[in-house]
């Protein structure tokens, strides 16, 4: 095997470094492409009720209107993420007694950080939510 030696070594020293360094910072140029949401719940729009929610406990979620406002809320405990219980006037955990308003916010603690907001898309006539 032929060994490899002064400019000949030199070159292929420098497309590696190119490459390796190329790549690098490639990386931190080019964002990465976002990654495409999934559907958690899909419902028609009819079945939510006016001024009311739907809760799913499995997808530990719920919808709610307020007039023409619809919205979703995780119902995963900011705290230490029990399932948050949906009652006509706030949400309530269990497991420590925080209290969200019905937008999420904190009421009472131990937790301090409102509920997540999850997003919800229009398709036709059904309301589609996203993680
Ligand atoms: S897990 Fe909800 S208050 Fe602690």
């Amino acid at each position: 095997m032929e060994k490899l030696t002064g400019p000949r070594r030199k070159f292929l020293k420098g497309i590696a470094f190119i490459g390796i360094f190329g790549g690098l910072f490639w990386r931190f140029l080019v964002p990465s492409q976002k990654i495409p949401q999934k559907a958690l719940l899909e419902v028609q729009k009819s079945d939510i009720p006016l001024r009311g929610a739907l809760v799913f406990k499995r997808s530990r979620a719920v919808i709610i209107r307020r007039e023409e406002d619809v919205y979703a809320l995780s119902l995963v405990c900011t705290h230490l993420g029990c399932t948050v219980n949906v009652t006509a006037e706030n949400l309530v955990c269990p497991c420590h007694g925080s209290i969200f308003d019905r937008e999420g916010k904190v009421l009472k603690g131990p937790s301090d950080k409102a509920l997540e907001r999850l997003e919800v898309e229009e398709r036709g006539d059904k309301l589609v939510v996203l993680v």
